[in-house]
């Protein structure tokens, strides 16, 4: 038995949905713990295509509970699209358990992120626009609607009657926005919530029982390490904690549930909305990078938005691996870089105003505003006969590409356990077991 959290490791849409089906086929329990209707991703199974905001996309395994936690955000509209769009392509939906205590975005959310990004004019942070942000400030100043209080009707009305003449007043008064009718969105609402009462649980306590009957539970969280509120490149974050600690917080277990931290990270870095990306690429190798035309384009799920490109930086990835304590990483995308004429990895920055060299993240403000990467040159292997794309064990690999995974591992010091060459199931190979393989070793380079 173990009990796993996945963890992106750059600026989320690293594939980690891919790893968690593949995680999740010895998982008895799945919790997302973060995030809400922003996270976005497609699975491919079976011949068919699954899309999935706020359920872990391990509900496709018959018999494994998958839980929206206590640390999620939802928005109910959402979450009962997707619930009907997996029944409608023949998903059995009954091990779908949404936590109590998650709270509730609403349509005053939605509106205010919208009113707030318009607000924000230049300084935009390129959010989704999908009430992130103002359900997650509501809850911090405790002003939120939990689920439990949603799907009581008589809870939801009084909330309503306090919740909205507030929100009417930064509407109108703040954005020049309509108010919202209490009664309209009562009755509108109020209907979300008797479909959603049955999925409705204190998902922390069956976790708890989960625990000590020796189950395989998987942490899963959304976006990735920079884009958390505490750890990533504020202010253009999220307002959650994708971290590994987060995975705590936001299911309601201790630290000590956890055996494995495993980090996912693309081959070469994306980014989607604004804020500073230093090993961004223009031109040629960004349209290969973006894998123009293929399954694998780069284009936000969620938002439809194309996404920024860039070089591995390992400045960044070093970074992540402290602040989540990873054990081990899948590296996904790797097919992508087969066709590259030129292949360079960050490994430190030079500051432009000093000069001075890092090696590592340091915590200053804008620091990443005023930095030049340190690339080193990578021999591609575009001229190599074999692709990784078809690859399914290491040694079809081409050379170039082993090198290129040896040598993350060898300046990240850390083992790289499973390589991702494409978006199918079978396009997965496993270097060591994930889970119960050589994990990273402090002070002892690999
Ligand atoms: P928000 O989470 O909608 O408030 O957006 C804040 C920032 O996080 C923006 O830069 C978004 O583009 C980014 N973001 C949010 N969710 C995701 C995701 O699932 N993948 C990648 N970026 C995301």
């Amino acid at each position: 038995m173990a009990n796993v959290v996945i963890v992106g490791s750059q600026w989320g849409d690293e594939g980690k949905a891919k790893i968690v089906d593949l995680l999740s086929r010895n998982a008895d329990y799945i919790v997302r713990y973060q995030g809400g209707s922003n996270a976005g991703h497609t699975v491919n199974a079976g011949g068919k295509k699954y899309k999935f905001h706020l359920i872990p996309s391990g509900i496709l395994n018959p018999g494994t509970i998958c839980m929206v936690g206590p640390g999620t955000v939802i928005d109910p509209k959402v979450i009962l699209r997707e619930m009907n769009e997996l029944k409608d392509q023949g998903v059995d939906i009954s091990n779908l358990q949404i936590s109590a205590a998650a709270h509730v975005t609403m349509p005053y959310h939605l509106l205010i992120d919208q009113a707030q990004e318009e607000a924000r004019g230049s300084k935009k942070i390129g959010t989704t626009c999908r009430g992130i942000g103002p359900t997650y400030a509501d809850k911090s100043s405790r002003s939120g609607l939990r689920m439990c209080e949603f799907v009581d009707p008589d809870a939801l009305l009084e909330k309503l009657k306090v919740l909205i003449p507030e929100k009417n007043i930064i509407l109108d008064r703040l954005y020049g926005l309509e108010p919202l009718d209490i009664d309209k969105v009562f009755r509108e609402y109020i209907e979300y919530g008797k479909q959603l009462a049955p999925f409705v649980f204190d998902t922390a306590a069956i976790v708890w029982e989960a625990n000590k009957a020796r189950q395989n539970i998987l942490f899963e969280g959304a976006q990735g390490t920079l884009l958390d509120l505490d750890h990533g490149t504020y202010p253009y974050v999220t307002s959650s904690n994708p971290v590994s600690g987060g995975a705590c917080v936001g299911s309601g277990v201790g630290p000590n549930f956890i055996d494995r931290v495993i980090g996912v990270a693309k081959a070469y870095t994306t980014r989607v909305g604004e804020g500073p990306f230093p090993t961004e690429v223009k031109g040629s190798s960004a349209k290969i990078l973006r894998a123009e035309g293929t399954a694998w384009e780069e284009i936000g799920t969620t938002t439809g938005r194309a996404r920024r490109v860039g070089w591995f930086d390992a400045v960044l990835m070093r970074y992540a691996i402290r602040v989540n304590g990873m054990d081990c990483l899948a590296l996904t995308k790797l097919d992508v870089l087969d066709d590259l004429e030129e292949l360079y990895v960050c490994t430190a920055y030079k500051d432009i105003r000093t000069g001075e060299v890092y090696k590592d993240l340091p915590a200053k403000s804008n620091f990443l505003k005023y930095v030049e990467p340190i690339l080193e040159r990578i021999e591609p292997w575009r001229d190599q006969v074999e692709n990784s794309a078809d690859a399914t064990e290491i040694s079809q690999l081409p050379e170039g590409a082993l090198n290129y995974v040896r040598y993350l591992e060898r300046v990240l010091e850390i083992p790289i356990t499973i390589v991702s060459v494409g978006p199918a199931r079978e396009q997965t190979i496993i270097l060591e077991d994930p889970i119960h393989g050589p994990r990273r070793v402090l002070e002892t380079a690999i």
